[in-house]
């Protein structure tokens, strides 16, 4: 069994659950978002759910050797949320889980408390600590990163919703040898969540983009251009939305809405991909619904994105690739400040087996 002891843990202090703290369980339980992504916890959460977790699954938990420790204001008492570890498996893994009550959040806390416990437990004897939460939980990615955690990849499926359907989950894990150092994320957020020039507005993609985004995908000469070529599929079109922000977290990609600044209407997609930091290099690529073209949507949005990237990133060098065809694109290119460069035979897959060649532009920091 382990130790139950108090741990100072920065602004708050990990100390085992009490019947005191069963009322401000309960309220905290009540949130939202703490039953989206736990849904193991009870719906419409009682106060007998709290006693029952306080006297049953918390002590059921120390005795089966695993931790679960109520966040205290260190001052007052008062819970600011739940830190735990469950059992070793029996390679001796412990696995993290965390919740911070919507009256404490923002001010640093669940890094500190995942932290902290995550070194008692190395010291403990374990070698390494698993932390799993949803790809659609940017919060928790980010107490992950924080709190020293390397990102792993993705467990399909391995989560479920409340709904009963399954989830996707993010994958970190911190190894007793890792150094802990926080994680910084390559790509940093956009300032207030957005670009604009006041003619279109650049806001990270977003589960509710989803049906808009598809509808851009469904644009004849956009299928013809995606690799391989050919139509998309909804589910697919949903998880692009769905993992945007966490891709944008780990550093693969940039996944960004274009929007009429006048009216918020949702106009198309442009992204930094192939993001390859040793070479400080990146690509960019762009979809438009008809609709909103002719009007500078995209040269707009280029330049917006490339001058973050450069202003605010270590990215030095943006590519892009064109169909030899495709003026449009080449326009909004050179407008862009973009410089062709060559042209690559036979680059990308076409229709019925044929290959298409591609025309490579740059442009430099
Ligand atoms: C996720 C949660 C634990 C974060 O608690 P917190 O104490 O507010 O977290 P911190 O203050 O330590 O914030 C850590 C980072 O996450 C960011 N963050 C917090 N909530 C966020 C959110 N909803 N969306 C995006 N980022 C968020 C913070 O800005 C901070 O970023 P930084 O390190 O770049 O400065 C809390 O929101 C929560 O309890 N959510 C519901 C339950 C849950 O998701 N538990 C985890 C299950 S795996």
């Amino acid at each position: 069994m382990l130790p139950r002891v108090t741990i100072a843990a920065g602004p708050v202090e990990l100390r085992p659950p009490q019947e005191a703290d069963v009322e401000a369980l309960a309220r905290a339980c009540a949130d939202p978002e703490i039953a989206r992504f736990i849904p193991l916890i009870p719906d419409h959460y009682t106060r007998e759910d709290a006693v029952t977790w306080v006297h049953v699954f918390a002590e059921e938990s120390w005795r089966a050797g695993g931790a679960d420790f109520v966040m205290a204001d260190p001052a007052t008492g008062e819970v600011q949320g739940v830190v735990g570890v469950k059992p070793a498996d029996r390679f001796g893994n412990a696995e993290v889980g965390y919740w911070v009550a919507p009256w404490a959040r923002g001010k640093g806390v669940a890094t500190a408390a995942v932290r902290a416990i995550s070194e008692w437990r190395f010291q403990q004897g374990a070698p390494r600590i698993d932390l799993l939460t949803d790809v659609e939980n940017l919060g928790s990615q980010r107490v992950a990163m924080g709190a020293g955690y390397t990102r792993e990849g993705i467990r399909r499926g391995a989560g479920m919703r409340r709904d009963g359907s399954r989830s996707d989950l993010v994958a970190f894990a911190r190894l007793a040898t890792d150094s802990g150092d926080a994680k910084r994320a390559f790509l940093p957020d956009f300032p207030h969540g957005e670009l604009t020039d006041g003619v279109v507005r650049l806001t990270r993609l977003a589960p509710d983009d989803a049906a808009d985004y598809h509808r851009v995908m469904e644009v004849p000469d956009v299928m013809a251009s995606r690799v391989p070529p050919g139509p998309p599929d909804f589910a697919d079109s949903l998880r692009r939305c769905r993992t945007a922000g966490m891709r944008w977290l780990s550093g693969e990609q940039a996944e960004i809405a274009i929007r009429d600044a006048a009216t918020g209407a949702y106009a198309g997609d442009i992204q930094l991909s192939n993001i390859i930091p040793p070479l400080a290099q990146a690509m960019v690529g762009y979809s438009l619904h008809p609709d909103f073209r002719g009007r500078g949507f995209v040269t707009r949005s280029v330049n917006l994105l490339v001058s973050w990237a450069f202003e605010h990133t270590s990215i030095l060098r943006v590519v892009a690739g064109t169909n030899p065809t495709n003026t449009p694109s080449h326009e909004v290119l050179k407008r862009a400040g973009f410089t062709m460069e060559c042209l690559v035979k036979n680059l990308l897959p076409g229709p019925n087996g044929t290959r298409i060649d591609n025309i490579q532009w740059s442009r430099s920091r």
